[in-house]
């Protein structure tokens, strides 16, 4: 990566961090999780509103660093109105650009998100910009609410 672009990926990240999208529990929500990054000990809420096998909506709250809550608030807009399959598929792509595994294929597939293609080169970081996603991932499969119960 150039240092021009170097730092453009380091103001997007910058500014998605200051201004986080979707930082809020939606009222709707019907499913949710707590993640913790034991390295540091910051923690991420996510909270989706699930309808069917769609992330209807989606918010996050929480303490991280830079690299954490821009992650956190760039997976938001990019699950919204996905299936769970499409985000289980997204976050395998997130995992392998940040672990700088099949990184072009990665890359193509995430658009704003390769930004964190940086991030490859300090493992230590790895945990703080999966760390959302891991959340979300659990929040998934949280049947705490499962939503209006069946009749039949
Ligand atoms: Fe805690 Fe990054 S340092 S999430």
């Amino acid at each position: 990566m150039s240092t021009e672009l170097g730092e453009l990926y380091q103001e997007v990240i910058l500014e998605h961090s200051k201004a986080p999208r979707n930082f809020r529990r939606p009222a709707s929500a019907n499913h949710e999780a707590d993640g913790y990054n034991p390295l540091c000990g910051d923690r991420c809420s996510v909270y989706i509103d699930m309808e069917g096998d769609a992330i209807k909506e989606i918010g996050f709250q929480g303490s991280g660093c830079a690299i954490s809550r821009a992650s956190a608030s760039m997976m938001t807009q990019m699950v919204k109105g996905k299936t769970k399959a499409e985000a289980a598929e997204l976050f395998e792509q997130f995992h392998n650009l940040v672990t700088g595994k099949d990184e072009a294929a990665a890359q193509e597939e995430l658009g704003k998100m390769a930004v964190f293609a940086g991030v490859s080169k300090f493992p230590a970081r790895v945990k703080c910009a999966t760390l959302a996603w891991h959340t979300l991932q659990k929040a998934i499969e949280d049947d705490k609410k499962p939503g209006p119960a069946s009749t039949e």
